[in-house]
């Protein structure tokens, strides 16, 4: 069975995008085993002068590090991620490297009809980063539009066809952790140059 991570891409207590997470955690209990991360409780981003990682750091780090893949569910605020987001994901690219050459699926939801589109084309950008150079599934997006309809009371999502496209593209996830698993022969590489890969010098 798969260990996954489903990273909730908001701090926001009432969100459309951890229900989402909820309810691919629920549906697909029986192609992987999905530990949802809250990124909520994590301060704000500043280098820390000693390099001391929080301990929620680091204990997010080697939950992402141990993991076959991660699913991050994003909003889209003023067209981009959330602050809680991008500062989550400053803090896992600054000393530590969990997402170097992790399997990502990236979905997302939104209020309006475009499920969050421009957030997650940034949230690619972003991951792409040298030190976070995450694997992120190409060429598949999950929009759910119109987010405050989209759940059952239970946490179901309502319209068929939509359980019908994340399944497949769950299906294509399952594959692609499999397919990223046999390019790893710049892994090693990767993971040094993210170490030792710099902002501080010219
Ligand atoms: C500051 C702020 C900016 C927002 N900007 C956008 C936006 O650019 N595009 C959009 O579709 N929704 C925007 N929204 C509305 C929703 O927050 C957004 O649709 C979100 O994806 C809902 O996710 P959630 O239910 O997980 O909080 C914005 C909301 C806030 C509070």
């Amino acid at each position: 069975m798969k260990k996954m991570i489903g990273l909730v891409g908001t701090n926001s207590d009432q969100s459309t995008n951890r229900q989402l997470i909820q309810f691919i955690q629920n549906h697909f209990t029986e192609q992987a085993e999905i530990e949802i991360l809250e990124i909520r409780e994590l301060p704000l981003f500043n280098k820390p002068s000693n390099q001391k990682l929080p301990h929620l750091v680091c204990k997010m780090a080697q939950k992402i590090e141990a993991a076959d893949g991660v699913i991050i569910s994003t909003p889209e605020y003023d067209h981009s991620v959330p602050a809680a987001l991008i500062n989550a994901l400053n803090w896992l690219s600054y000393d530590v490297y969990p997402f170097v050459d992790k399997p990502v699926m990236i979905t997302g939801a939104s209020y309006g009809t475009l499920g969050s589109s421009r957030a997650q084309a940034h949230l690619r950008q972003i991951l792409d980063s040298p030190e976070l150079k995450a694997r992120i599934m190409p060429s598949s997006e999950f929009l759910l539009s119109h987010s405050l309809q989209a759940f059952a009371e239970e946490g179901r999502l309502k319209d068929k066809e939509q359980v019908a496209k994340l399944e497949g593209l769950f299906a294509d996830f399952m594959r692609f952790v499999e397919l990223t698993k046999q390019l790893n022969h710049g892994h090693a590489l990767n993971k040094k140059e993210a170490e030792n890969f710099t902002w501080d010098e010219s």
